[in-house]
């Protein structure tokens, strides 16, 4: 079992239920060209994020990490008329992107991209009261994975879920002396999450035409 079959079955998965339409793949198309890591969710992922989504019946979604708004996409579709999205980016260049593959997308009218780091703007959204949100995604740097879940929380309610992606890496997360910050980042992700008794946690793992990876899915109890 390879990294190439693992791919083929996402293919074949996607073409049965998944239907990335034009609009998608014109944002990797796009996300390509600017020359941005192809390291958004896979479109199975992508699908299953939305349909997260509509389960919950979110109509307030948070996002960290943004990339060219591939996920984002997918999430925003999931909104109801009247819904919101925002969704975090460091770097002005990738929102900006972010907003055109949006537009495009169909989401561009429901989601707010923001700019600047992750940790200075969930301070901000906690300061403006702007929770609670149905579903938080967390996808951002992982060395920050720990305070990122922690302040997502604030912002949610019971019902609410957290979805962190990438817990898995490879399995290096099983790598207790690993100097990997990412690695070390999702370990203290891990232990805050198990010790926090507002959620309810597991982790699956996934291979993709990504890699072997996996997300963490959070609970927020009441
Ligand atoms: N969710 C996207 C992929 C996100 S990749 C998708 O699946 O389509 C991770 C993104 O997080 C990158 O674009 C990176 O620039 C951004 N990022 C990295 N550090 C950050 C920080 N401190 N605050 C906000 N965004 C950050
Ligand atoms: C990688 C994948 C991701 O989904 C991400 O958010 C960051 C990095 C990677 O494969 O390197
Ligand atoms: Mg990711």
């Amino acid at each position: 079992m390879d990294r190439e079959r693992w791919g083929e079955v996402d293919d074949y998965i996607t073409g049965l239920f998944v239907g990335e339409d034009a609009s998608l793949q014109a944002a990797l198309v796009a996300s390509r060209a600017a020359g941005l890591p192809p390291i958004q969710v896979t479109p199975p992922m992508g699908k299953f994020l939305q349909l997260l989504a509509r389960v919950r019946g979110a109509t307030r979604i948070l996002e960290l990490g943004t990339l060219g708004g591939y996920s984002t996409i997918w999430l925003a579709r999931a909104l109801p008329p009247g819904g919101r999205m925002i969704t975090l980016e460091l770097l002005p260049e990738r929102a900006e992107l972010a907003r055109v593959n949006l537009d495009r997308g169909g989401g561009g009218g429901l989601v707010e991209v923001r700019v600047g780091a992750a940790i200075t703007a969930l301070a901000q959204l906690v300061d403006e009261g702007a929770g609670p949100f149905d579903l938080d995604f967390i996808d951002a740097d992982k060395e920050h994975n720990a305070e990122y879940f922690q302040r997502a929380l604030e912002l949610t309610r019971p019902g609410s879920v957290i979805v962190v992606d990438n817990v898995v890496r490879y399995g290096a997360v099983v790598a207790t002396e690993s100097r990997d910050t990412a690695v070390i980042g999702t370990r203290r992700l891990n232990e805050v999450m198990a010790a926090e008794p507002r959620v309810s946690v597991t982790e699956l793992q996934t291979v993709s035409g990504k890699r072997w990876d996996g997300f963490a899915l959070a609970l927020v109890l009441g």
